[in-house]
This record gives C-alpha cells, sequence and structure tokens, in this order.
C-alpha cells in the first residue's frame, strides 16, 4: 500500500463542462453528459480524477468564472440532483473530483453584490472594493483588468467605482472584510460537506490586495512575455493589485478547513507567477494549497534545453516535502498541438506523464485536437472581444467522440454546437483513435497504464541526466526516461531494456533515438 495521499499519484483531467458531453441537445455540455463518459475517463484512458471548470449559476459573462450562487448549478449544466449522481459515480469508478473555486470575484449578478451596489450605506457595501473618483472622474488608480482596460467600473446610482480585475461583470470580493470569508468558506464547505474531493482555485494569487490600492509600476525594459498577449495589463508590473503577502493566511485558513475532513481534500491553485520563490511560497510550510499549477512548460522554449530548465528550476524551487504538478494546456491557452507542433505530442505525452508530481491533462488534448482559428468578430470569449488576438474559444472547441454528427458531443438533432468543432473531427475523434494502435490516444493509454503500475513513476526521485544536446533525460527511482527533441536521431549511452517507447513499433533500443522519440527505460 502506497503511503502517499492519493492526491500525489493521480493524474488530473480537465474537463471544460460546455464542451464535454452535451445529452440536452442545446449544443452545450452538461453534468449527465459528464456522467455519461465516465467509463472513458476510468477504464479507457485511467485517470485519477476530474477537475471540472465551473458549472455553478452564472450569467456566464466569462463562461461560468462569474459566478451568481457559490452553492448551486445553473439549469444549463443540470441539477444539484445531476451533480449529486456524477460525484456517486465518480466515486464508484475509484476517482475523485475536484470542483473549481472562484474567491477572487463573484457575478455582478450575485445577491451580495445587488445588495451591495444598492446604497452606499448597505450592509454588503463593504463586501467588495469601492472607491470614490479621482476629481477629474477618473478611476482610483492605475490597476488594469487581465481582460484590458481599467479595472474599475463607474456605477451611476451611487457615483463609486467597483474593482473588476477580469469583466466588468466580475466583481472583485473585499476579502479583508471577515464576513466575506465567512460567507465564502461556508459556501466552500457546502460542497466540501456533499463529498467532492478537491478544489482548484481560480486566480489564487490575486485574492489579496494592497489595502492602499497603490498605483502600480511601469515595467521596466521588456515586459515578460507570456503565451497569449495580455496587451496593456503586461505593461505593469503587477506589485499591487495582487499577490499581497495576505494571501498566505487566507490559504492557511482554506487549508485548515479542507484538512478538518476526513478522508483527505486537496487543493491547486491557478498561480501563474514566473518567480519561483514568490510561486513556492503558496506551498506554504506546507500548510497552505497542496499544490500551486506550475505553468512554466506552457511558456518555455521548446527545447530540451527550455524544458529541462523549467523542470529542474521546479525542483529546485519546491519546499522539502513538496510535490511537484506540471501542466501543459488548460481552456485559458492555445491547445498544444498548435503551439508544440503535432509531430511533439508524443514527446508531450511521455514528458508529462513521466516527470515527478502531478499532471493535469487538458481535455481533447490526448487526441491532439488542434486550436481552432475563430476571428477575433466571432469570438465568444470576453477576453478575445476585448483584445483581439487574446481570444480563449479555440482551445474549448467541443470533445471530438466519434465521426457521427458533431463529433458524438451532441445529438443528432441539434442544430448547432455553442463553439464549431476543430477542422479534422472526422478523422480525430476516440472512436478512430481507439482503432488505431499507433495513434496518440493509445499512446497516453499506455503510458497512463504504465504510470498506474509504476511506484518509480508515481513516487519515485527525480535526477536530471547527462545527455546528448537536443535529449533531455532524467531518472525516476530505477527508470530512465529519454527525450528527443529534435528531429535527428540522437545516440545515447543508456542501458537496460525499453520498456515504452513514443513510437508505435517494436524497435526501440536504449541507445538511440529516433526522431522526437521519447523512451522510458528500466
Ligand atoms: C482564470 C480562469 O482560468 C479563466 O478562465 C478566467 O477567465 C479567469 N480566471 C477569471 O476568473
Amino acid at each position: 500500500m502506497s503511503t502517499h495521499p492519493w492526491w500525489q499519484t493521480t493524474v488530473i483531467y480537465q474537463i471544460y463542462p460546455r464542451s464535454f458531453q452535451d445529452t440536452s441537445g442545446n449544443g452545450v455540455g452538461d453534468l449527465p453528459g459528464i456522467t455519461s463518459r465516465l467509463d472513458y475517463l476510468s477504464d479507457t484512458l485511467g485517470v485519477g480524477a476530474i477537475w471540472i471548470s465551473p458549472f455553478y449559476k452564472s450569467p456566464m459573462a466569462d463562461f461560468g468564472y462569474d459566478v451568481a450562487d457559490y452553492t448551486s448549478v445553473d439549469p444549463l449544466f443540470g441539477t444539484m440532483n445531476d451533480f449529486d449522481e456524477l460525484l456517486d459515480e465518480v466515486h464508484a469508478r475509484g476517482m475523485k473530483l475536484i470542483i473549481d473555486w472562484v474567491p477572487n470575484h463573484s457575478s455582478d449578478e450575485h445577491p451580495w453584490f445587488v445588495e451591495s451596489r444598492s446604497s452606499r450605506d448597505n450592509p454588503k457595501r463593504d463586501w467588495y472594493t469601492w472607491r470614490d473618483p479621482k476629481p477629474d472622474g477618473s478611476p482610483p488608480n492605475n490597476w488594469v483588468s487581465a481582460f484590458t482596460g481599467p479595472a474599475w467600473n463607474f456605477d451611476e446610482t451611487t457615483g463609486q467605482y467597483y474593482l473588476c480585475t477580469f469583466t466588468t461583470k466580475q466583481a472583485d470580493l473585499n476579502w479583508r472584510n471577515p464576513e466575506v470569508q465567512e460567507a465564502m468558506l461556508a459556501d466552500l464547505a457546502f460542497w466540501l460537506d456533499r463529498g467532492v474531493d478537491g478544489i482548484r482555485v481560480d486566480v489564487a494569487h490575486f485574492v489579496m490586495k494592497d489595502p492602499e490600492l497603490r498605483d502600480n509600476p511601469l515595467v521596466e525594459g521588456e515586459p515578460v512575455i507570456n503565451t497569449k498577449d495580455h496587451g496593456e495589463y503586461d505593461l505593469y508590473e503587477h506589485i499591487y493589485d495582487k499577490g499581497h503577502e495576505d494571501n498566505h493566511a487566507l490559504y492557511r485558513d482554506v487549508r485548515a478547513l479542507l484538512d478538518s475532513y476526513q478522508p483527505e481534500r486537496f487543493s491547486v491553485g491557478e498561480i501563474y507567477i514566473a518567480d519561483w520563490r514568490e510561486w513556492a511560497s503558496y506551498y506554504g510550510d506546507l500548510d497552505e494549497l497542496h499544490l500551486p499549477f506550475n505553468f512554466s512548460l506552457l511558456w518555455a522554449p521548446w527545447t530540451a534545453a527550455g524544458i529541462s530548465g523549467e523542470v529542474n528550476a521546479a525542483e529546485a524551487a519546491i519546499p522539502p516535502g513538496g510535490w511537484p504538478s506540471y501542466v501543459l494546456g488548460n481552456h485559458d491557452n492555445n491547445r498544444i498541438a498548435t503551439r508544440f507542433g503535432e509531430e511533439q505530442m508524443p514527446l508531450a505525452a511521455m514528458l508529462l506523464l513521466t516527470l515527478r508530481g502531478v499532471p493535469t491533462l487538458y481535455y481533447g488534448d490526448e487526441l491532439g485536437i488542434p486550436e481552432r482559428y475563430i476571428p477575433p468578430e466571432q469570438q465568444l470569449d470576453p477576453h478575445g472581444r476585448l483584445l483581439p488576438g487574446a481570444g480563449r474559444d479555440g482551445c474549448r472547441t467541443p470533445m471530438q467522440w466519434d465521426s457521427s454528427a458533431h463529433a458524438g458531443f451532441s445529438s443528432d438533432g441539434t442544430e448547432t454546437t455553442w463553439l464549431p468543432l476543430s477542422d479534422d473531427w472526422s478523422d480525430r475523434n476516440v472512436a478512430k483513435h481507439l482503432d488505431d494502435p499507433g495513434s496518440l490516444l493509445n499512446l497516453y493509454r499506455r503510458l497512463l497504464a504504465y504510470r498506474a503500475s509504476s511506484d518509480d513513476l508515481q513516487t519515485g526521485d527525480y535526477t536530471h541526466l547527462e545527455a546528448p544536446e537536443g535529449c533531455f533525460a532524467y531518472r525516476r527511482g530505477d527508470l530512465t526516461v529519454a527525450l528527443n527533441f529534435t528531429n535527428e536521431e540522437l545516440v545515447l549511452q543508456f542501458g537496460g531494456s525499453v520498456e515504452l517507447s513514443t513510437y508505435p513499433d517494436d524497435e526501440a533500443t536504449p541507445g538511440r533515438l529516433r526522431p522526437h522519440e521519447g523512451i522510458i527505460i528500466k
């Protein structure tokens, strides 16, 4: 029996609920749809945990990341009974369910905000951040929305601005008010009491801000380039509008709440911080978040040196006893098949599933679904509408199950799906991939099965190994993993026998790597 808690040895699969499976015929995915596909996740694929992006009541200004009631299910996605059934069925298959928790902001349609905006002396006024305009009528400070434009919205009724770090329909909660803390943790406990196994914390480091709301300084020199163009947002050093040290006390409280449950409940935080020390501070003394998501592989150059540099930096930054995590794709970034190139997908799969720590796999990346181009004027995503080029619709297209109408995502009679399918869905889908022994999906299945049976991969130490240029090699316990990032053959000096190769034939050897080949050697 492993002495490691479940979350350390699991593989997380992220589901964007609008896009996984539609059972109601309206072209939008729903909770019963996820339930209907659980066998795929547990048996066909073999992941251990599912993280579902928000399904709570919401006006969908940011497709659910604008929550109007934290303890509800939006009718678009189903009912609370549907949720309970999903949770039961996940547990019946020995899997875990992680839900999204969005503490930084609520929808402006949340009853708390409706009250708060109703008058300056409403008891909930201070649940959000309200400030007078500057004498010239402009916003209280220079903070910019992560989606571009001012992070403040003027409210005519009471003549003040409220803080909104994302869209104007997402009002930042004031976590410095103890009543907010109490209400939010009570809403979180609602789900923990229902039996959810963990939470993914949305923009975890944004929650606490500078209490004096000081202006952010401008970036000196070149702004740090992310995978998306964030326009105006990247012009500032975000030292006052997020990342305040008081976040740590908050996550200690969240952790205490999670730890008060048996069996163990888990948290993973969305922490987009490039500075390793600051990033790692969210582990606390292992008393804050169980894991901060590590997004560094999304930004690194796709070369052996680029990727190994990030992995080594993460390993060095994580506090003793802390556990790593890796992400190659999610609902906010361009699809990896398009970012790295199709021929790199097998290598990416082996990388993700052989590093030390918890891998998170984004739905559809096991098929190599490419980014779908959606022109700015057709973008539904608020970020894409505000900032052409930043749109995220292209990585949120419906899951591709088979070659029937709507790729099996929606029923035949459905008029149209909420986003179009990616172009190659009739060839690239689960049914077709299952029939092809050399498919990416079958490689994912082999890797997941191997990982599930290997203590070395699940919990073994990580050591970076010397290897020819272009090859990233590491030891995991008694195993060696060697990844060729080049399109040339590379000669290796490793002994042993090949356990698994990203090539579907039997010709892999520990003495050489074919172009873009990855191997696991014992
Ligand atoms: C991060 C989420 O991943 C993203 O989709 C959302 O738009 C913002 N947070 C705001 O909640």
